[in-house]
């Protein structure tokens, strides 16, 4: 049985990447939704649909544990999934969203005044802000939609990236740290690094995915045991695009990408 790793587009490679650097004995099965990129300036009731429907092909390719590595996917429809869909529909698959690891790395890091950007969809379901209250009551959070570099970074257009992040992060004031809540933001991580006052802390994903899901598959020793260990690979997305290979491309040198529908 696989790890599968769902994105709703080639973003979340960098996710895998992480996971298969940390982690590289398993079987990993990565989907990308590109067909209905973006999710983030969808519906809440569309960004559900796509998502059930993607988890169903990953149960359907005998996928055991699935990493929602999508934050809009996450903040909308993860909490439905791990209550209703899966007791109902495959009860021996396990999902995990990147939200929590993500907050926990940024409670752990103890930040106190929290800037928060990622698609307008994730911004509105103020999932960030609740979720790090939750574990630490008077944390500050500043959240900010930012759909304008989810097209370029998809489509690997930096010519005016610096400008952008740039008139973007000066909403935020104070802020003692960054989190990129968005599959694509490790890879404009440096810039934000760059514009940001050093001692500002960027909490990206890829740099600790991988630890929080090693630590998972120890406490959980019933799915360990169950998943494949022969390092396969197999990496798919429902409509193919010439642009987006780059991205895929410098993340993984001669990546083999197959198109599926469902
Ligand atoms: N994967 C999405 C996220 O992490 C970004 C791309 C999209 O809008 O679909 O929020």
């Amino acid at each position: 049985m696989k790890i599968g790793v769902f994105d709703s587009g080639l973003g979340g490679l960098v996710i895998t990447k992480s996971l298969i650097e940390r982690l590289p004995e398993y079987d990993y099965f990565y989907l990308g939704d590109t067909k209905h990129l973006p999710y983030g300036e969808k519906t809440s009731g569309r960004i559900l649909k796509y998502t059930l429907d993607s988890l169903k092909y990953l149960i359907s390719q005998n996928c055991k544990l699935i990493i929602i590595a999508c934050n809009t996917a996450t903040s909308i429809a993860l909490r439905y999934i791990q209550q209703k869909f899966i007791p109902e529909y495959a009860p021996h698959v396990k999902v995990l969203g990147v939200v929590i690891p993500t907050v926990e790395k940024a409670v752990e890091d103890e930040v106190s005044k929290v800037g928060v950007i990622a698609t307008s969809a994730t911004i509105k379901s103020h999932i960030y802000q609740t979720e790090l209250k939750k574990l630490s009551p008077h944390i500050k959070v500043q959240e900010l939609a930012t759909p304008q570099l989810v097209p370029l970074i998809e489509n690997n257009n930096y010519e005016y990236m610096d400008n952008l992040i740039e008139d973007y992060l000066s909403a935020f004031s104070e802020i003692d740290s960054l989190i990129l809540g968005c599959t694509h933001y490790p890879l404009i991580k440096n810039y934000c690094r760059h514009i940001l006052p050093q001692k500002t802390k960027v909490i990206s994903q890829d740099e600790f995915i991988g630890e929080k899901l090693q630590d998972y598959l120890k406490k959980h020793p019933e799915i360990e045991e169950k998943l494949g260990k022969d390092s396969s690979r197999n990496f798919c997305v429902t409509q193919k695009s010439p642009q987006s290979y780059k991205v895929a491309d410098y993340l993984f040198p001669n990546l083999t990408i197959k198109e599926v529908s469902y």
